[in-house]
């Protein structure tokens, strides 16, 4: 394989990956659940709808601005949620955020960050027009849970995240062989601090997978939404939704926007694709909330479909974490502003001059 020097691509940068990372986090990061099915099938739902361009539109002025939840974002475009990104490079979710501020999209810190929520919080406070959500894992103590949320609205987070598909850790079986666990140094910044706890050495098993069993709560259900909300003003996103019927749930239950998503292939193994599953949720919420959209997404001609299929947004995952792996803030702003690109070629192709001309016609819908 040749390697490439300056990445034209999202592949690319994943190409670059192994160079930067130990196999431990490369595995982590990389993995899906079980057989892996359904990380592939995020990208080849992607592959089986096309796009039917418009012609002769002027498009000599482009516009990619759009909002999310009232909030303004350059492109329509946010930073998925993902741990432990100081595995990548030593400043790690900072990097995230100084990258995300800067391009002007938006960010989601996930729980198990390894900087702190109030340090990444400081990061966006730099600058005018950050987007920051905060993500949340419910543990079993539930004392712990309402620091997190109170700490979160306090440092300034726009909207809390709660992901849902994730009552129990899915079976990444590169992570149970290499039995992951934190390297000495790193920490769950925000929780190791208040509660000592951290990510275990378990034998023969993921060490995040037994964090998982040990202290998140499997328990949580529709009713624990309420209680959640009564912590903080904050809005809430419901991330995990796969079916239409959820969705509708999530919707009655006082979420202000889903998230459509199998958590990047690496929960339930054999779960549809997330695009797949978009038309039946974007028609069961029927413009009551916001939907977002993630898994796969790797070409700003992906993000085009994603649009025309009803998601007001998208969310990225690993790309980010092989621009921070190769570069830092620079690298995670190059893999941001190569989809920009992307997308600006796909809309122009396309006969589409800004994101509110993006309609349903723009895609085949027989997928075969
Ligand atoms: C994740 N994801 C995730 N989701 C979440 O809600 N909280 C988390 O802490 C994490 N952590 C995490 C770590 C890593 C290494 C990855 C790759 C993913 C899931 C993430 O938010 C998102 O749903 C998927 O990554 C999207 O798919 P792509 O873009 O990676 O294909
Ligand atoms: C993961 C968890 C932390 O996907 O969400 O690894």
């Amino acid at each position: 394989m040749t390697e490439a020097v300056n990445p034209i691509n999202l592949f690319e940068y994943e190409q670059l990956a192994p160079k930067h990372l130990s196999k431990m986090a490369l595995d982590y990061y990389s993995s899906g659940a079980g057989d892996e099915i359904t990380l592939r099938d995020n990208r080849a739902a992607f592959e089986r709808v096309k796009l039917r361009p418009r012609m002769l539109v002027d498009v000599s002025q482009l516009s990619l601005k759009t909002t999310i939840l009232g909030e303004n974002l350059e492109f329509p475009l946010l930073i998925a949620p993902m741990a432990f990104q100081c595995l990548a490079h030593p400043e790690g979710e900072l990097a995230t955020a100084m990258a995300a501020a800067s391009t002007g999209v938006g960010m989601v810190l996930s729980t198990m960050s390894t900087q702190s929520l109030e340090a990444v919080a400081g990061v966006g406070h730099k600058f005018p027009h950050s987007l920051q959500w905060f993500q949340l894992y419910i543990h079993k103590d539930r004392g712990l849970t309402r620091a997190l949320v109170e700490r979160a609205y306090a440092a300034g987070y726009k909207a809390l995240c709660l992901t849902v598909d994730a009552p129990v850790l899915g079976q990444r079986e590169r992570d149970k062989r290499n039995e992951f666990t934190l390297p000495s140094g790193l920490t769950l910044a925000n929780i190791t601090t208040i509660s000592g706890l951290n990510i275990p050495q378990a034998q023969g098993e993921s060490g995040l997978l037994t964090y998982f069993a040990q202290q998140l709560d499997p328990s949580l259900t529709w009713r624990d939404l309420e209680w959640l909300q009564s912590l903080s003003p904050l809005p809430l996103v419901v991330k995990g939704i796969l079916r239409g019927d959820d969705a509708a749930r999530a919707v009655e239950y006082g979420a202000k926007a889903i998230v459509v998503s199998n958590h990047g292939g690496r929960q339930l193994d054999g779960a549809i694709a997330s695009f797949d599953a978009l038309p039946e949720i974007v028609a069961a919420v029927d413009g009551q909330v916001e939907v977002l959209l993630d898994g796969g997404i790797r070409r700003g001609t992906d993000i085009l479909k994603a649009l025309a299929m009803g998601a007001k947004a998208v969310l990225i995952g690993r790309p980010i974490l092989w621009g921070l792996a190769a570069g830092g803030q620079v690298g995670v702003s190059h893999v941001i502003s190569l989809l920009q690109d992307e997308m600006k070629v796909a809309m122009s192709l396309s006969g589409v001059a800004q994101i509110q001309d993006i309609d349903p016609s723009l895609v085949t819908h027989n997928k075969k």
